[in-house]
């Protein structure tokens, strides 16, 4: 899989993400189904959108002891999904065990990347409420070098962290970026930002795109121009 865009399917029921589907005559968006969409709709959800015919990565966050994770990254397997995630803070005994439950029978696996510092953690809610007093950079690499000693694929990292994270773990990690907006678009509560272009230029493997997209005017049109500016 090369460089491509992800929309985030931030809907709360399947009829919502139908009718947003349905507008993509001949194309198949690679889409990231987060927890709302899983919980409203269960597993169903996600073989159907498999079925018709798109990429998925399932973004659950998992975060647990390592015989409960890999436990669940076993059903996950199981769903087929392209890529899903977990928290690096688990340790990189939990990733391991993560890694073990996904790999199938006969050794396949879907991509599975870590979230390090939430991009909604900042360095004072890191000391006062986590007790980590190093600069919250240095932490986020700290923690990528964790996801792939553990052997995992990649990280989901904000786009400004994207190159230092490939000069740490090398340009094959992964690194799927959020916080992507159209230099003529609206920011909404995310805070730093870049650019579907920028994102290529600094190296960033996927871009996740929510509102550019579901929230546009003619969201096929707004996934076009995603394409057009970090893919093509
Ligand atoms: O609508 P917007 O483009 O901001 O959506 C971004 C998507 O990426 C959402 O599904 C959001 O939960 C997710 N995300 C994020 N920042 C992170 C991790 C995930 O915006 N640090």
């Amino acid at each position: 899989m090369g460089r491509d865009v992800i929309v985030a399917l931030d809907f709360s029921s399947a009829e919502q993400v139908y009718s947003f589907l349905d507008k993509f005559t001949g194309r198949k968006p690679f889409v990231k189904i987060g927890m709302e969409l899983f919980y409203a709709e269960g597993p169903a959800i996600v073989k159907e959108i498999k079925a018709r015919g798109h990429k998925i990565f399932l973004d659950l966050k998992l975060h647990d002891i390592p015989n409960t994770v890999k436990k669940a990254m076993s059903v996950l397997s199981g769903l087929d999904v392209d890529i899903t995630n977990l928290h690096a803070g688990g340790t990189v005994r939990m990733m391991e065990a993560a890694i073990e439950g996904l790999t199938r029978e006969d050794g396949t696996r879907p991509l599975l990347i870590a979230v390090t510092q939430l991009t909604s953690t900042d360095q004072k809610a890191m000391e006062n409420d986590l007790l980590i007093k190093e600069p919250i950079a240095d932490v986020v690499m700290h923690y990528a070098s964790n996801a792939k000693k553990a052997g995992l694929d990649g990280v989901v990292c904000s786009p400004l962290e994207a190159e230092k994270v490939h000069g740490c773990c090398g340009k094959e990690f992964l690194t799927v970026t959020p916080g992507v907006r159209f230099a003529d678009g609206d920011i909404g509560d995310q805070k730093r930002v870049m650019t579907p272009e920028q994102a290529k230029l600094i190296g960033s493997d996927y871009i996740v795109v929510g509102r550019p997209i579901t929230a546009a005017e003619d969201p096929v049109a707004a996934y076009e121009r995603c394409v057009r500016e970090f893919v093509d």
